[in-house]
């Protein structure tokens, strides 16, 4: 293949959040059921929640509100919670001051002032569960500063307003909170209760799985003393996709090269991914990247390519047990439901508790999944199994 062909190729696969509707697949209902929210609740946080690569900055880039202001965030900074809640405030200000608006330029300034300033005089706060900090601020002085997370939350407070007063209906989309640990996400949301309680301002978060689970769990009076349904109005899941459609997203971003990939080939890349759109694209790239010679990939070059890329990335991150193998390779087989797989191990002298712990063990491990009720081996797995 010619190299500005190739050039052209991976430009199409690059791993990137989509904001133009030409290549997105799938997730209207994702994305409607957000935006009916956005413009029809008059308030209230409400969360996002799907594996990593699975598409939620994707979703948010579609949200947009009726009326009223819509303010995207991508959090950056993780060190503790006080660095986390100076990060929204910074970022909220930077957008603000973006758009112009005189109004709201003096507050913004003010906010950007204020976390500077903390986090400069604080520069490593957050660390060893501390909110003292010390610092040598030169050879002779030694300066001992709290984070002043009270005037924060005011700061942030008065900032809000100043928006609502101005938009009437905010819409503010906060990514990344995803990537922070369950326990350190639900301290911050408390805290931030009655700033984001207020008419007219609407917050959605991208939050870690976990969360999501005990979400459901409180609604349904699980828990025995879960005040999340408190925090959260409501969550929303991303599925990954399904084969079909991850074979449709690639086919998109090929346009131009309709016959690159044959079916049998996008094929294998959707058998590979578990309908995660990161991981498809990823291995489509390293199927290109592995292949330069070709200018058409077929099933069987696929195949062989995500067997050698899977061996060399993956092989010596999972040391499997004989048992273990054997039930991954049953469950590759048959693919049916957990009742039949365990009848096939039985046939094959498995105990049927043994089967049944080796497989939710394998399944909590992520090399098994389960999709409608059937149970089938990861991808990576899938072709690392497979002769
Ligand atoms: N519905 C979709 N249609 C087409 N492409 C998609 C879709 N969803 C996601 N993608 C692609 O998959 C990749 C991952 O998407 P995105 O970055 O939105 O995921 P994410 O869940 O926000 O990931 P992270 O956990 O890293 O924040 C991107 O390259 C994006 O373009
Ligand atoms: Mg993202």
């Amino acid at each position: 293949m010619r190299k500005n062909d190739i050039k052209h190729i991976l430009k199409a696969l690059f791993d990137e959040p989509l904001s133009s509707i030409d290549l997105l697949v799938n997730r209207e209902k994702e994305i409607d059921s957000l935006n009916m929210v956005c413009s029809l609740q008059p308030a209230g946080v409400y969360g996002v929640c799907g594996e990593t690569g699975v598409g939620k900055t994707t979703v948010l880039n579609f949200v947009k509100p009726d009326e009223g202001e819509r303010i995207y965030l991508k959090l950056t900074e993780k060190e503790s919670k006080e660095a986390i809640i100076a990060d929204m405030l910074y970022k909220l200000a930077v957008e603000v001051k973006k758009s112009k608006t005189t109004e709201l330029l003096k507050i913004a300034k003010q906010v950007i002032d204020f976390v500077v300033e903390e986090r400069s005089e604080t520069s490593s706060f957050g660390t060893a569960g501390g909110v003292f900090v010390t610092g040598n601020l030169s050879k002779s002085t030694t300066r001992t500063k709290k984070f002043n997370i009270y005037q924060a939350y005011e700061l942030f407070d008065e900032f809000l307003e100043a928006l609502l007063k101005k938009y009437n209906k905010v819409v503010l989309l906060i990514d990344e909170l995803d990537k922070e640990k369950k326990e350190e996400v639900l301290v911050i949301l408390d805290s931030l209760k009655t700033v984001f309680g207020k008419d007219g301002l609407v917050v959605i978060l991208s939050l870690p799985f976990a969360i999501y689970r005990e979400y459901v769990r409180d609604r349904l009076r699980w828990n025995e003393s879960g005040n999340l349904e408190n925090i959260l109005k409501d969550t929303f899941f991303i599925e990954p996709l399904d084969d079909k459609q991850i074979q449709q997203m690639i086919s998109k971003r090929l346009m131009a090269y309709p016959d690159y990939f044959d079916g049998d080939a996008l094929y294998e890349i959707a058998r590979y991914s578990d309908g995660n759109p990161r991981d498809a694209l990823w291995i489509s790239q390293q199927i290109v990247q592995s292949n330069l010679d070709n200018e058409r990939i077929t099933g069987q070059i696929a195949r062989e390519t995500i067997k050698k890329i899977v061996k060399r990335y993956f092989e010596n991150s999972w040391e499997l047990t004989d048992l273990q193998k054997k039930v991954l390779r049953i469950v590759a087989d048959h693919q049916g439901s957990r009742s039949a797989i365990v009848k096939e191990l039985e046939k094959r002298n498995v105990k049927r508790q043994t089967a049944y712990t080796y497989i939710n063990r394998l399944k909590e491990a992520g090399l098994i999944i389960e999709r409608d009720e059937k149970l089938r081996v990861s991808g990576k797995i899938f072709y690392m199994i497979s002769l």
